[in-house]
């Protein structure tokens, strides 16, 4: 297989960190992103392209970039939409402008840089995107719901340009990780509201303790969950001679709770059968 290029957001720590070095292990080529460059010197040292870029940045801000890379790269065979953050707080100790920030970044700073390589990828009759979602993307936990539901959003939209995009020859697949050791629960790029509503308090302050206390304890290895994806992508290792799906869950925690989701919403489904189905017009 030739080299692909990749172009990865949110290089600075965790799976975009981890993507560039395993990417570049295989012998493809690493487009590396972040919005503060100075964060991702180390890889241009190891003769990684980087570009700066903000995904809540403009539109036309983006596409702008992304013409730079083409225009250095002459292609962009993989597209990784991985940077986001998360917003831990109840629905009335989150600030409007926090459910918008959230969503600003996860979901709508997603859309634009997808946006952005589209045109090329349609082009070029090929090229694979792909989505880091969460656990979060399946269920909504209390404290979580602006992250749950900026990722519930990636699901769907995310589902509705597969749809869209596969009889051009675009792949999509929707990476769904369980609690990873990455940066995402560090103060640094976690954001987090405790609540002082006496009804909320006390669970919103053990909340806040839990993930602290799980910040770099959480049980899944990022460079596991980077590998699979590579192997994915160039469809080798864990997915040779195996249909690649377009929505996988991953690490034990998540295969877990996703499982025991669909059994729920299956038997909600059998018990409420004749009522479900009973909601048509006469003729
Ligand atoms: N770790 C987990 O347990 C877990 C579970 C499910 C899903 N995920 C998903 O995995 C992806 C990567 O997160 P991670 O776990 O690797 O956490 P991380 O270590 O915090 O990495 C997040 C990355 O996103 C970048 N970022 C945030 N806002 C950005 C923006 N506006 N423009 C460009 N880059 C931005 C951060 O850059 P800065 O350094 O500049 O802040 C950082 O490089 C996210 O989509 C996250 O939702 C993670």
């Amino acid at each position: 297989m030739a080299p692909l290029v990749w172009l990865i957001t949110g290089c600075s720590s965790g799976f975009g960190n981890q993507f560039v070095y395993n990417i570049l292990a295989r012998g493809d080529k690493v487009v590396a992103t972040a919005r503060d460059l100075s964060k991702i010197q180390q890889l241009k040292q190891l003769g990684v392209s980087t570009f700066q870029l903000d995904i809540t940045d403009s539109q036309s801000s983006i596409n702008a970039t992304i013409a730079k890379v083409l225009a250095e790269h002459g292609r962009i065979d993989v597209l990784i939409n991985n940077a986001a953050y998360i917003a831990i707080g109840t629905w009335e100790d989150l600030s409007y402008e926090d459910w918008l920030a959230q969503f600003d970044t996860n979901v709508f700073g997603t859309i634009k840089v997808t946006k952005a390589i589209l045109p090329h990828f349609r082009e070029r009759k090929t090229g694979t995107m792909v989505f880091i979602s969460s656990l979060s993307g399946w269920i909504g936990h209390a404290g979580c719901s602006a992250y749950a539901g900026s990722k519930f959003a990636l699901e769907g939209i995310v589902e509705g340009l597969h749809a869209e995009t596969a009889h051009l020859g675009l792949k999509t697949l929707l990476i769904e990780p369980g609690r990873f050791r990455t940066k995402l629960l560090s103060s640094g790029n976690m954001i987090a509201r405790t609540s002082d509503i006496p009804d909320y308090a006390e669970k919103s302050r053990a909340q806040m303790e839990g993930l602290v206390g799980e910040d770099q304890k959480q049980p899944g290895d990022p460079a596991k969950l980077v590998e699979i994806v590579l192997d994915l992508v160039r469809e080798e290792g864990v997915a040779q001679g195996i249909e690649v799906p377009f929505r996988l869950p991953l690490g034990f925690d998540c295969y877990t709770d996703v499982k025991e989701k669909c059994e729920a919403t299956l038997a909600t489904l059998e018990t409420w059968r004749n009522v479900a189905t009973s909601t048509d017009m006469e003729t």
